[in-house]
Order: C-alpha cells, then sequence, then structure tokens
C-alpha cells in the first residue's frame, strides 16, 4: 500500500520541535518532515517569496502521497497559508489539506494567562502580519498582546550559535524590550518554532512570574482533535509508525540536529525544490 504520511513544513529545524510533539501525541501516524534550510530564513523575506516557497513545498508533499500537510512555520503560515486553502487547494486537489499553526495557538494562548496579558516573540515577517493580534483577538477579546520581532533568532540556531555570547545578549535585549513595553505580561508566546532551541538562553533571562509557552503540544492537541472531527481524512494517512525527512540544505547538519531531537537513525535526504 503507498505510504501517504502527514507532512510536516518548516523553513528549516524549527518544526521539529513541533513534530516532536505530534510524534509523542500521534506515534502510530507516519510524518514526512521538509526543512527548506537552504532557503531559509523565511522570517525576512517578502508575502510573495514566502508564498511561492511555500507552495512549491505543498505540491511536493502531495507528489510524496502526503493528504495532510501542516505548515509547522509561524511564518508561512501567516504569509502562505491563506491563499494557498483558498486558492491554490481547489485547483490541486480540494480533497486535500493544509494547516497552519497561528489559529490552533490562538485559540488556547489566553487560558495560560492569569493577568490577561500576553506577549507574543515571532519573525519580523509574523509579527508585521499581524496574524496574532487578530487571531488572538477573536478568542479572547478581553486579552492584551504586544509583539517582539526578533530577527536574529532563527539565523542564531540555524548556525548552530544558541548557547553564544551574541545569542545571550540578542536574547536579554529582545526579553526585556517586550516586557517594557507591558511589564504585566504573565505569559510570553515562542511564536516561531526555531525559538524553543534557544530555551536554555531564553530561561536564564525570564523572570519567575512568567511563563514560557513553546507551541508543540498546542499543535499536537489540535492536531488529535482535527483527526478525530475528520475521520475519512484519518483514515487516509497511513499508520506505520515511519519518519522521513528531507532538507534542501546540508545532510549531515541536518541529521546532526534531527538526531537530538529523535534519538534514532535518521534517514535524511536531501531535495531540491525549484530554486
Ligand atoms: N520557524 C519559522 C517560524 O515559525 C520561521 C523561521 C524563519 O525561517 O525565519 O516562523
Amino acid at each position: 500500500m503507498k505510504q501517504k504520511p502527514i507532512g510536516v513544513f518548516d523553513s528549516g529545524y524549527g518544526g521539529l520541535t513541533i513534530l516532536r510533539e505530534l510524534v509523542k501525541t500521534l506515534p502510530e501516524y507516519d510524518y514526512l518532515y521538509l526543512g527548506d534550510n537552504a532557503r531559509a530564513p523565511y522570517g525576512n523575506k517578502s508575502f510573495e517569496t514566502v508564498y511561492h516557497y511555500t507552495l512549491d513545498a505543498v505540491r511536493w508533499f502531495f507528489d510524496q502521497g502526503c493528504e495532510l500537510v501542516i505548515l509547522a512555520c509561524n511564518t508561512a503560515s501567516a504569509k502562505a497559508l491563506r491563499s494557498i486553502q483558498q486558492n491554490d487547494l481547489p485547483l490541486i486537489d480540494a480533497g486535500k489539506r493544509v494547516l497552519g499553526v497561528i489559529r490552533p495557538t490562538s485559540e488556547v494562548i489566553g487560558n495560560f494567562s492569569s493577568s490577561g496579558h500576553v506577549g507574543v516573540l515571532g519573525t519580523s515577517g509574523t509579527v508585521n502580519s499581524q496574524s496574532y493580534l487578530i487571531e488572538i483577538e477573536k478568542f479572547f477579546p478581553q486579552v492584551k498582546v504586544v509583539q517582539e520581532a526578533c530577527p536574529e533568532w532563527v539565523t542564531l540556531v540555524e548556525s548552530n550559535q544558541c548557547d553564544s555570547p551574541e545569542a545571550n545578549s540578542s536574547v536579554q535585549a529582545h526579553i526585556s524590550h517586550i516586557l517594557q513595553q507591558d511589564p504585566s505580561i504573565d505569559t510570553l508566546l515562542l511564536a516561531c518554532t526555531h525559538y524553543p532551541l534557544l530555551i536554555h538562553t531564553i530561561s536564564k533571562h525570564i523572570p519567575a512570574h512568567v511563563s514560557v509557552i513553546a507551541q508543540g503540544e498546542i499543535i499536537a492537541k489540535s492536531l488529535k482533535t482535527y483527526l478525530e472531527r475528520h475521520p475519512e481524512l484519518a483514515l487516509q494517512c497511513t499508520r506505520n509508525n515511519q519518519r522521513k525527512f528531507y532538507t534542501t540544505g546540508d545532510i549531515t547538519d541536518f541529521n546532526a540536529h534531527a538526531s537530538q531531537f529523535f534519538g534514532e537513525v535518521i534517514c535524511a535526504d536531501s531535495t531540491r525544490l525549484s530554486l
């Protein structure tokens, strides 16, 4: 029987933080991961560019047999998801599904805060799109949200500098800036999949009363519910406990990152999208 894995897409390594939680919550499914490391970061690229890169990836996942693709990348979710869902999917195959991470996160983020003040840390693309402000307002109109773009953080992660002095000073500057914007913040959302990889450095600069929320568990719970609500789609996704990893970048580097997460032999391969 042809494999029909769940596709998980990110601009680079960050989506592995989401995949790890998907595998914990729904281990029986097959997963196919693609990191567009060769073209990362996405956060400072135009809407047009992120849309075209993401559409390339979605077509690639469909060619591999996926019925369902998760855009684990917030920037791609902010800049490409709606166009792909509304304009491209009906032309490619209306039966297939592409889901993002911003809406499921916005649906629950207000529940983490007692003060009703939430800070969102994301790429410039995600922050400028205002997507979190718009979506959180729909579910938690009483919650006050402030945002901070942390443009260097993805590059620090992609270049293996998570514990460097540069990472430390950049993290310190952005955390103190967002907390100055609104001192009542008690919940900080890591609205970029790469940021949990900086958690050791981030934790050093977080006051005790502030919780830091990564998206992985939220997205995993949301996918579980989604598959329960769409049994016809769930039935089409194959369940052999397999994971495959592809990168558009360097396989050795990718394997080193992915094995930190999955602690198993990784079968990463490289693929060329239409670069
Ligand atoms: N990891 C992606 C996100 O969640 C984007 C990182 C980037 O390529 O800038 O936004």
